[in-house]
Order: C-alpha cells, then structure tokens, then sequence
C-alpha cells in the first residue's frame, strides 16, 4: 500500500520536474530579481520598446534618418546627436533627451514630429526601461512600419 502511494507519487513528479528542467536554457544565469514576489517583471525591449520606436521614430531616425541623430541600432541610438545631448542615459530617465522630447509641451519641438504627442502610459514605459538599464540586443535594429515607408 504504502510501496503503491510513493510510486503513485514518483509518477508526478518525475514529468513535473522534466518540464521544469526543459524549460529552462541551461547556459542562463539566474536573474537577479524574483518577478514572482510581486514585483513586475523587467520592460523587454524587444517586445515592449521597440514597437514604440518602429511606430514612432523609425520614419525619421532609423534605416535613412535625419542627420540630427539615428536610433536604427543600439550603438546610434546611444550617441548624442545635433544637439551633443546624452538620448539615452541607462538608469537615467529624467537625463535622457527622447524622454524630455516625447515630453516636450511645444508640438514644434516635440518628438515624435509631426505626429500626436505619445501617450503618457507609452512613455511611462520607455522612461521604466531607460531606469532599468536600456537593454537594447545588439543585433536588433528599428524596422519602421510598412506604411511609413516610401
Ligand atoms: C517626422 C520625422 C520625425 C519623427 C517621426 C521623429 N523625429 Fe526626432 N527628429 C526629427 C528631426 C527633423 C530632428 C532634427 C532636429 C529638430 O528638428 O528638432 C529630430 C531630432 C531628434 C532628437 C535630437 C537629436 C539631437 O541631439 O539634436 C532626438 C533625441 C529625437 N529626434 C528623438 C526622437 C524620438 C525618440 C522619436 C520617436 C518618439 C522621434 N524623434 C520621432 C524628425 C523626427
């Protein structure tokens, strides 16, 4: 009886453990913070970020930009541009110049150009992932929207 109950039990947790272990790619490291206290999870760039910036700032700063300053790549997006201003400042929102010009109160000087200002929930998001860090992959650059192409 007793022998039958813990091989019962075996039976669940060997698949459970399997699945578990699949999960997982063996080569990461386990992160730092524990999303599973409560605490959100960390903005993706990939999934979060740069959707905003395919939609609102590739036409101008990604494969053909404006001399002013190019985000097509981590790298570009990182260098100050016309003005000498630090764009992006990691852990740093409130330095950052895209953040004071998503912001800007003046349509004329406001980023995106010619365009309705962003939400404040979109730029409450990129000002989260600029005070994360501003993980950008390397590899990963703007792709504007099809429309937006000439
Ligand atoms: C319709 C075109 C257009 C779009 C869309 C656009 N920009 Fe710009 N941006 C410009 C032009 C043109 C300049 C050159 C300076 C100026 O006119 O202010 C500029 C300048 C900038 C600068 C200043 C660079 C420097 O150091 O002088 C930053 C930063 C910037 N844009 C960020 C953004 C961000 C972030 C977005 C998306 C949220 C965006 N822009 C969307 C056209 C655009």
């Amino acid at each position: 009886m007793l022998r039958k109950r813990s091989l019962a039990l075996f039976a669940l947790i060997i698949p459970a453990a399997m699945v578990l272990a699949a999960d997982k790619p063996p080569e990461k490291p386990k992160a730092p913070e524990k999303p599973a206290s409560g605490k959100p999870a960390k903005v993706d760039f990939v999934t979060q970020i740069k959707p905003l910036f395919d939609a609102n700032c590739a036409k101008c700063h990604g494969v053909r930009p404006t001399k002013a300053y190019s985000m097509l790549t981590k790298a570009k997006a990182f260098t100050p541009g016309e003005s000498d201003e630090p764009p992006i400042v990691p852990g740093k929102a409130d330095q950052s110049l895209i953040v004071s010009l998503m912001k800007a109160k003046d349509p004329e000087g406001r980023m995106p150009q010619k365009k309705p200002a962003m939400k404040p929930a979109e730029i409450a998001l990129i000002e989260r992932w600029i005070n994360e860090g501003a993980e950008w992959p390397e590899k990963v650059q703007l792709t504007p929207p099809p429309e937006d192409k000439e």
